[in-house]
């Protein structure tokens, strides 16, 4: 039988080998949000590296207090929890090197090249893939800890599901192939490590330049909702403490710190 059916958290630890995310590993078959697991083991002092994955989520969460959607036993939901010492406007970094491992992980096992939506999504365009929901608590001027939870489309065909209204792919529906989720998640844990060691060590400069290579939205004309506002532009970069960087209609350039975002396509200029 192959490991595509069911997580085994014998099995990832066991190939996890010695890892930050070997010390304190959490799977549940069902829980609410792995999210908000994550927070409250934060709270009650679990370490650094504490790694929450579920198998289905009863109240998964997305950004802006929408709902997380997921089929059970299909696909990937985990939270990580680190204790970075860092001030909370580095932590978009932290996003951005999960997206990067994602990527890294999603191509070894499956050859698809998804990109980053900026803030926090993961897409095969015109479609997303996955989202990373990145909550912190701060003390003082640093933060006390992150939780990163990534939800990833993986042996799912979101089109059985009416629930779904946004369009939404998964690995199998772009490849046809279902993947070991087991090997999927060792594949994003261990270049996360890697990275989240540079960035601890204060190179962030090439992860900046890699989150920029790999955004859908650089060079696009986009529309931007945020609150009661709509901003309209060409993206010029994403900047290292996660701000969008566009180029007005009046060729000004203005800085959005958050927001929806949407490519125009067929527009002039
Ligand atoms: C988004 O698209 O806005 C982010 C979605 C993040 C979903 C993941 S699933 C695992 C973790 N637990 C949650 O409740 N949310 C994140």
């Amino acid at each position: 039988m192959t490991d595509t059916a069911s997580l085994q958290p014998d099995t990832i630890l066991k190939k996890l080998g010695p890892s930050l995310f070997a010390k304190n590993f959490v799977f549940h078959r069902s829980l609410h949000s792995t999210n908000t697991v994550a927070k409250e083991l934060a709270s009650q002092g679990a370490p650094e590296g504490t790694i929450v994955l579920a198998e289905e989520q009863r109240a998964g969460r997305g950004r802006m207090d929408r709902r997380w959607l997921s089929q059970g036993y299909l696909n990937l939901l985990f939270s990580i929890l680190l204790r970075p010492p860092m001030p909370p406007d580095q932590v978009f970094v932290l996003t951005m090197i999960l997206a990067l491992a994602t990527i890294k992980g999603v191509g070894e096992i499956s050859g698809l090249k998804p990109m980053i939506k900026w803030p926090n999504d993961l897409y095969v365009h015109p479609k997303k893939l996955g989202g990373i929901l990145t909550e912190f608590s701060a003390k003082g001027k640093g933060v006390e800890y992150v939780v990163l939870g990534l939800g990833l489309n993986v042996n799912w065909s979101p089109d059985d599901d009416e629930e779904i209204s946004n369009p939404t792919t998964s690995i199998l529906a772009e490849t046809g192939l279902k993947v070991s989720r087991n090997d999927l998640l060792i594949g994003i844990l261990k270049p996360f490590e890697t990275y989240y060691r540079k960035v601890l060590a204060g190179e962030i400069e090439d992860f900046c330049k890699r989150w920029n290579e790999y955004s859908i939205l650089i060079g696009n004309d986009v529309e931007i909702e945020s609150g009661e506002e709509t901003v309209r532009g060409k993206v010029l970069r994403i900047d290292r403490d996660g701000a969008l960087i566009i180029k007005d209609d009046e060729g000004k350039e203005q800085k959005i710190v958050s927001g929806d975002v949407s490519i125009k396509f067929g527009e002039a200029g």
